[in-house]
């Protein structure tokens, strides 16, 4: 955290998951908003481990990779250390102490309704998630979040339901806990019975929107569908994927108009080009006047002027891979300043100190 940053300052934290290279559909979902979010908010962004667990249990042999390929990228993308506190969730051991006493006040039917919990079994089939672990995982998170006492937490709309609990169980530990102004010594009568102080506030979600961003089939840019551009795709190879995208099924010759609106090159656009460029494409696309290959190039410069930057700070992070360790080990140190700060608190209220 950099020391211009003041107490006054409102907190911000997010983490995601060691899922390997990250791709631009990451990048335009969630990590260009943190990088926005540094600049007016003390960050606090992390790698979520423990969670990959949850669903990776039975092979854990990626995961080291994973973090590092991710860290690479957080910096990448512009994640500044100056800024903001990087960290691996492992390397700050508060995160597994406060989940286990949050697990003591959280009701099983709050897990169990959590929304993603039957969908995600239902999806990953090929996987036993029928765990402590895996039920868990929403709880998980609220102690990443409260441990931080962040005011918002900047997350995708599938996130939302666990920020919900996460301020359900906020409340409920500061309703058990929280001390209130009847137990001290001469507070003034309207006082009795108030909060003095919440130990856990209660953050707000902050929804990233995210632009629709279309792989190179059309559908949803995703890893489960091989259909991504990644932050390291070489400038030739984002090149030869948005030759071989699919366009809008109207236009089979080049003499058919077509419509941009019905388009994933079209949808490329809205995201990546100009408004100089856009008039050009729905212009040039609806009366025939530009070829597809002509309007996927000028897609594909958009695109490349994005990563330009991206894949320039990454040489410099390659170049000294010592540096992505240092920045990890400073920020897990901060993170855990933090967590403990909150901890001390928590285990008084717990009457574990
Ligand atoms: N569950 C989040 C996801 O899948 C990742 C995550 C873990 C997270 N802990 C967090 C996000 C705390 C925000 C805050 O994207
Ligand atoms: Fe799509 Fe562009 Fe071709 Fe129109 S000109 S169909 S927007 S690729």
């Amino acid at each position: 955290m950099n020391l211009s940053t003041t107490n006054t300052q409102k907190r911000v934290l997010s983490g995601m998951r060691p899922t390997g290279k990250l791709h631009l559909g990451n990048y335009m979902g969630a990590l260009s908003n943190w990088v926005s979010l540094q600049s007016e908010y003390a960050c606090f962004f992390f790698i979520a481990d423990f969670h990959a667990l949850t669903t990776d249990y039975a092979d854990p042999s990626q995961i080291q990779t994973s973090i590092a390929d991710v860290a690479m990228d957080f910096l990448a993308a512009g994640l500044d250390p100056e800024k903001s506190t990087i960290f691996v969730q492992s390397d700050v051991p508060q995160h597994a102490e406060l989940h286990l006493l949050l697990s003591m006040i959280t009701p099983l039917s709050w897990l169990e309704r959590v929304p993603t919990y039957k969908d995600q079994i239902e999806q990953l089939k090929e996987k036993d998630l029928n765990t402590y672990g895996f039920l868990g995982y929403p709880l998980l998170q609220s102690a990443d979040i409260l441990l931080y006492r962040p005011d918002f937490v900047p997350v995708g709309q599938d996130q939302v339901a666990h920020v919900e609990i996460t301020r359900e169980i906020a409340r409920r530990f500061n309703f058990l806990y929280s001390p209130k102004a009847e137990k001290y010594d001469g507070p003034p009568a309207d006082y009795k019975g108030k909060f003095l102080e919440h130990i856990l506030p209660e953050p707000k979600v902050l929804v990233t929107a995210s632009p629709k961003l279309p792989g190179t089939d059309g559908r949803k840019m995703s890893k489960s569908y091989g259909n991504t551009i990644m932050l390291t795709e070489p400038e030739a190879d984002v090149r030869k994927k948005l030759k071989t995208m699919v366009t809008d099924p109207a236009r089979i010759r080049r003499t058919d108009p077509g419509n941009p609106e019905v388009c994933p090159v079209g949808d490329l656009h809205k995201v990546f080009s100009s408004d100089e460029t856009r008039l050009k494409v729905w212009e040039g696309c609806t009366t025939a006047g530009i070829g597809c290959i002509e309007c996927k190039g000028w897609a594909a410069d958009g695109i490349v002027s994005v990563l330009n930057p991206i894949q320039e700070r990454r040489r410099q992070y390659e170049a000294n891979p010592q540096l992505v360790q240092d920045i990890l080990a400073a920020g897990a140190a901060q993170a855990r300043t933090s967590a403990e700060a909150t901890m001390t608190q928590v285990r008084q209220a717990m009457r574990l100190k």
